[in-house]
């Protein structure tokens, strides 16, 4: 476990808005920064972030967090990378962390980040001493600016050349990131040999694995990283981070299927391409993808193999579909693919064919379709029974209304009839913004003073927490409430800066502290002096302590109430219970 004081610390440190920023462009808004959120599709904003609280929260979806939780929700990485990566941000060291999973460090700890990080340094280095791997990169058109971009390196001919970046060469380590392959007999060799070596980044800025091309000519032309601890094909992309700013910009991005068509793209101009690892594009390539941007577009060789390809991403991504962002397919002219078109045609050639995309839906119906004879009756029963399996994973309600309309449509059906077939329901739209509570909850005074609390929690000092020892069992008190008040003047007493939201992570209070906070958002106390504020407090305390105060009332008088025969001072007692207690505060 790391420490819950480091993780404190640690908030008080980092700027959630840089934090975001690093991800998603933010706009001032008043008190707070918001953006078109990056967890749902969305055209108008609900995503907002504040400094003051250091969390952010979509209105729309519901996304919520602080900076470790957003870096988890955004990168898909675990708490203690996020925690790692925020604090690596900050120049601040994790304390060692034991019994966590162990990715990312072998047996012997040795950190198979760092190995590949200085395994592409030395692949860097071996590339200027090698002149005819520069020649064959100039030859391919490339720049030494963009070679250095995408970090292109060349690993040299010979069997064991990574002994010179690494003394010792029998190290596990070196094996589990799939840099060295352990042959029989004992004997070790290098993977890669004499090929242009390309670093796949992960989305944190890590590398997680390698592509190497043979220079000419040679088999297999594409040698890439194993499968490891770090790397997992389906779900890394090339050129995703080097691409982030320029895909965030152009609010959309291209999947290719070469490593060098992403990086003659960049060259050319067009910085929002990613390429898949020599594999399908999966489920978590499109949902990944989605999140940075409105717009995919896939782009593939014109010949059988780039449909195959197409259609396989097409399949992988039908469930993936959110109502607002847009998919679609290229296909290029025979024997092109984006790096010679790019070349021969230049950015805005292959810009406007970007323009003549066509849109996922009318890719789906076109090409099975074309499968069938539509003339005929049992040609468009078949073309019915092929959709239902990928109509059905759609869960882009307006999207897949229509398709399902169309496709009645080509069918000659209703599309009532299509929806019985299809065991498809009307459903409410998925992903649109869950109900807001209608009514506001009701503010008690216990819940009014812990908002304060957790506007300014140095109100602590105002106050005594005994006063909450009796709460228990007294009437219009939410025992979560005063739970969540004593955490917090605990917690507060010990230290002021203390993000709350980080310190009730899985505990019962958490959704309380999430609610809370939410509320929070664009509440004027924000902006209250600091006496006002004093004021408020201790108007809330004071309720607070009457309403506490009527449990022992309410327990009198229920027991005089069930009792017979009260004495004549038991009478009047209990008539002064009936009355309900008054003091000037109570409004
Ligand atoms: P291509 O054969 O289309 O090559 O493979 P390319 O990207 O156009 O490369 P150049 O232009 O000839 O240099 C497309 C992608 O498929 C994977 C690689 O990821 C490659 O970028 N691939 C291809 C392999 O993994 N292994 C191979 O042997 C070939
Ligand atoms: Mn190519």
């Amino acid at each position: 476990m790391i420490p819950q004081s480091f993780i404190q610390d640690l908030l008080n440190r980092v700027d959630i808005v840089g934090v975001v920023e690093r991800y998603v462009p933010l706009k001032r808004a008043g008190a707070n920064y918001v953006a078109c959120c990056p967890f749902h599709g969305e055209k108008t904003p609900s995503f907002t972030v504040s400094q003051t609280k250091q969390f952010y929260h979509c209105f729309g979806c519901g996304a919520h967090g602080t900076a470790i939780g957003f870096v988890m929700e955004y990168t898909g990485a675990g708490f203690v990378d996020a925690v790692k990566d925020l604090a690596q941000s900050v120049g601040m060291q994790v304390p060692e962390v034991k019994s966590e999973r162990p990715r990312g460090k072998t047996e012997e700890g040795d950190d198979l980040y760092a190995v590949l990080l200085k395994t592409a340094q030395y692949y860097r280095q071996q590339l200027k001493n090698a002149p005819h791997a520069i020649a064959y990169l100039q030859h391919r058109g490339l720049s030494g600016d963009i070679a250095k971009q995408f970090g292109i390196g060349y690993a040299p001919d010979g069997w064991q050349n990574l002994q010179a970046a690494f003394p010792d060469y029998n190290a596990k380590a070196l094996v589990a990131a799939g840099l060295v392959i352990q042959g029989e007999e004992g004997k070790r060799y290098d993977r890669f040999r004499d090929r242009i070596m390309f670093p796949i980044v992960d989305q944190r800025g890590h590398i997680v694995g390698f592509g190497g091309r043979v220079i000419d000519q040679g088999e297999p032309k594409y040698l890439n990283s194993p499968e490891t601890a770090l790397f997992e094909k389906g779900r890394e992309l090339y050129g995703l981070y080097q691409g982030r700013r320029a895909i965030r910009d152009a609010g959309r991005v291209i999947v290719v299927e070469g490593y060098l068509d992403v990086v003659a793209l960049a060259q050319s101009g067009i910085g929002y391409t990613v390429a898949t690892l020599g594999t399908a594009t999966t489920p978590a390539h499109v949902q990944k993808l989605l999140r940075q941007a409105e717009e995919i577009v896939f782009c593939f060789d014109g010949d059988d193999a780039g449909r195959r390809a197409a259609w396989r991403a097409l399949e992988n991504s039908l469930e993936q579909l959110v109502d607002g962002k847009q998919l679609s397919f290229l296909f290029l002219p025979q024997g092109e693919d984006p790096d010679t078109y790019v070349r021969k045609l230049g950015k805005d050639a292959f810009e406007k064919l970007l323009g003549d995309a066509q849109p996922l839906s009318q890719f789906m119906l076109r090409e099975l379709s074309s499968r069938v004879d539509l003339n005929t009756y049992e040609g468009r029963a078949r073309l019915l029974q092929d959709a239902k399996p990928l109509v059905t994973q759609i869960k882009a309600h307006f999207l897949s209304r229509m398709i399902r309309q169309n496709l009645a449509q080509i069918a000659g059906i209703t599309v009532q009839d299509l929806d019985r077939e299809y065991g498809v329901r009307e459903s409410k739209p998925a992903h649109a913004a869950p109900p807001r509570t209608a009514s506001a909850p009701v503010r008690t005074p216990a819940r009014k003073a812990v908002e304060l609390l957790m506007l300014r929690p140095d109100l602590y000092r105002l106050v005594d927490r005994n006063d909450l020892l009796a709460a228990r069992g007294a009437p219009k008190i939410k025992p979560e409430e005063i739970a969540l008040l004593d955490a917090l003047l605990e917690v507060f007493a010990e230290s002021t800066t203390t993000k709350i939201g980080e310190y009730f992570r899985d505990s019962d209070l958490e959704k309380l502290v999430r609610e809370i906070e939410v509320t929070l958002l664009n509440r004027p106390e924000a902006s209250f002096q600091e006496d006002e504020l004093k004021e408020q407090f201790l108007h809330d305390w004071e309720n607070l302590k009457l309403a506490i105060g009527e449990g022992p009332r309410v327990m009198r008088r229920k027991i005089l109430q069930e009792k017979q025969n009260l004495s004549p001072e038991e009478q009047s007692e209990y008539k002064a219970l009936l009355q309900p207690q008054r003091t000037g505060l109570v409004k």
